[in-house]
C-alpha cells in the first residue's frame, strides 16, 4: 500500500500570531491546490489556536511542537497532550533542537509520544545522529537507540498513527543536506527494520518517514524520489511561501 507523502512545515520560535495569518492566507489556497499531499503546519503554539479556526475545514493539518506528558497540574509553562489535541492532529516529539538545547531525554520523549498517542495526536519523532557520531560510523547505532527508547511500550493500532523524521543533526539550517541516496539507504536498513521489529513488518511497511534537514525547493524532489523517503520535515524554507508550497509541489509528483 503506498504511503501518501507528508511535507510538514517547522516554523520552530518564528511567527508572531499576526504573521502567521498572513502567511497561511497566502499558504492555504495554493497548498489546497496540489493533489497527493499531505500538509501539516506546526506554527508556535500561540498560534494553534488562530490557525486551527481557519484550517478546520480545509485539507491541512495542523501540529504542535512540543507537549507535556502529565495530563494536568502544576507544570508551569507547559501544555499537555489533551490541550495540544484540541487545535492540532499531530505533535512533533524529540527534535534534536529540545534534545540538545532543552537537555530532553529518550525517556522522556518516549512518555511524550505515549501520551500523545492515548489522545488521539499523530506523533512526528524526530531522530538523528550528530555530526561527531556521524564521522564516527556511530548513525544506525544511535537511531536504532532513539526509535527503540522513544517507542517502548508504544502499541499502534495502524502505521498511519505515528510518523518518524530523520533529521541528521549537522544537517539542519547548516544548508548541508545529507545525499538522498544515503538517506534512502539508512531508511532501508536501519529505520525501517527497526519499526518492524518493534511493531511488525506489516505496520512498519505503513509507517510514513521524513527527511528533515535542509530542504529546499531546489532539492526536494531528488528526496522525495527515493523510494523510502515519504516526504520532509521542513525548518527555514516553510517559512517562505513560494518554498514551502514548490516543496509540497516536489512531493506531489
Ligand atoms: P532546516 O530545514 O532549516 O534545515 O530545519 C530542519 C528542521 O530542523 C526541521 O525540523
Amino acid at each position: 500500500m503506498p504511503r501518501t507523502p507528508l511535507v510538514a512545515g517547522n516554523w520552530k520560535m518564528h511567527k508572531t500570531v499576526s504573521e502567521a495569518l498572513q502567511l497561511v492566507e497566502v499558504l492555504l489556497p495554493r497548498l489546497e491546490a496540489v493533489s497527493g499531499v499531505e500538509s501539516l503546519l506546526c506554527p508556535p503554539s500561540t498560534a494553534l489556536m488562530p490557525l486551527s479556526a481557519i484550517l478546520d475545514k480545509s485539507r491541512i493539518a495542523l501540529g504542535a511542537q512540543n507537549l507535556f506528558w502529565e495530563s494536568e497540574g502544576a507544570f508551569t509553562g507547559e501544555l499537555s497532550a489533551s490541550m495540544v489535541a484540541e487545535f492540532c492532529q499531530y505533535v512533533i516529539i524529540g527534535h534534536s533542537e529540545r534534545r540538545q538545547i532543552f537537555g530532553e531525554t529518550n525517556d522522556e520523549v518516549n512518555r511524550k509520544i505515549l501520551a500523545a498517542i492515548a489522545v488521539g495526536l499523530m506523533p512526528v519523532l524526530c531522530v538523528g545522529e550528530s555530526l561527531a557520531e556521524n564521522e564516527a560510523g556511530r548513525a544506525a547505532e544511535i537511531i536504532t537507540g532513539q526509535l527503540q527508547a522513544a517507542l517502548k511500550d508504544v502499541a499502534l493500532s495502524g502505521g498511519g498513527q505515528l510518523v518518524i523524521a530523520y533529521e541528521p543533526i549537522w544537517a539542519i539550517g547548516t544548508g548541508k543536506a545529507a545525499t538522498p541516496e544515503d538517506i534512502d539507504t539508512l531508511l532501508r536498513n536501519v529505520v525501517r527494520p527497526t519499526l518492524a521489529g518493534l511493531f511488525g513488518e506489516q505496520l512498519s511497511q505503513e509507517v510514513r518517514v521524513l527527511y528533515g534537514g535542509s530542504v529546499n525547493p531546489g532539492n526536494a524532489a531528488d528526496f522525495f524520489g527515493q523510494p523510502e523517503i515519504d516526504g520532509a520535515l521542513v525548518g527555514g524554507a516553510s517559512l517562505v511561501a513560494e518554498d514551502f508550497v514548490a516543496i509540497t509541489q516536489a512531493a506531489s509528483g
